[in-house]
């Protein structure tokens, strides 16, 4: 097969607690280039400090992760700087910044990372990433508190968008939505998808069913290692006991 692969994880382990106890246990993970890849399993089980890695804001303890084929432990922190900017990240609250506008907040990455253009220019660019983010024109000057919850997902993905990233990360961008708007955000990370050709996306989620709607890749962790990776329909016909419980009952674990 000769499919590019983004990010590169081999026998990545990760201790806070000085090696008494691993929250990733070896992992391996290869998520491929310009595809939807949906990282699934139970809460706890360590997705969150994956995509921690993966953005190099956690350390591991032992194993080496690389994205576009740069091994993050051999790069300078102005280096992983930039490797972040190309890494657009939408977590499950949008995390806006509550005095500012939705426009503030979409051309903010700019305000940061591209200094060189103009106030204009940047709003100009914020307008852009709003609008393929769908939302409409009369809410740009808004604060989030005058937003509705999938309005400030809006945002959050404009800002996500605003430096044209080439990785998409998104944590948990559904969990506590109702089925509406859960559906409308699965819907719009699909299209943005589609409509950045190239881009490699990479959902954390709770949801099966947006797991197999959005998934081109599905990966199922538990308990710090990989335990199942394929296309949607491997895991709807895997033999596996451990996955099939998961997909036949959704997330919720019997104890
Ligand atoms: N900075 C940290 N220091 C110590 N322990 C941590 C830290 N971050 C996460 N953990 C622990 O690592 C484990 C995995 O956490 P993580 O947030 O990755 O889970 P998750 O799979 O994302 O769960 P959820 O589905 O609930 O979001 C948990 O037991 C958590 O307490
Ligand atoms: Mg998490």
């Amino acid at each position: 097969m000769s499919q590019e692969i983004a990010i590169d994880i081999k026998d990545l382990k990760k201790s806070f607690d000085g090696g008494k106890t691993f929250i990733l246990k070896g992992m391996n993970l290869k998520i491929p280039k310009g595809k939807i890849t949906v990282i699934i399993g139970f809460s706890g089980t360590g997705k969150s400090v994956l995509m921690k890695h993966i953005l190099g804001l956690h350390q591991p303890t032992s194993g080496s992760i690389k994205v576009f084929g740069r091994q993050l432990s051999d790069m300078s922190n102005e280096e992983i700087i930039k490797l972040r900017i190309k890494m657009g990240v939408l977590f499950q609250h949008a995390a806006l910044f509550d005095d500012m506008t939705a426009l503030e907040n979409a051309a903010f990455p700019l305000k940061e990372h591209r200094r060189e253009l103009k106030k204009e220019q940047r709003e100009e660019i914020a307008r852009h990433k709003l609008k393929i983010s769908g939302l409409d024109e009369i809410h740009y000057h808004k604060l989030p508190a005058e937003l509705s919850g999938g309005m400030r997902k809006r945002v959050g993905l404009a800002r996500a968008l605003a430096l044209d990233p080439e990785v998409l990360l998104y944590d948990e961008p559904t969990t506590g939505l109702d089925p509406i708007l859960t559906e409308m955000v699965d819907d719009l990370m699909y299209s943005t998808h589609r409509s950045h050709k190239g881009t490699t996306s990479v959902v954390i989620s709770h949801d099966l069913h947006a797991a197999f709607r959005l998934g081109d890749h599905i990966v199922m962790l538990d308990k710090g290692l990989v335990k199942m990776e394929g296309t949607p329909e491997d895991f709807i016909n895997t033999d596996n006991e451990f996955v099939r419980r998961f997909v036949n009952k959704g997330i919720r674990r019997k104890e």
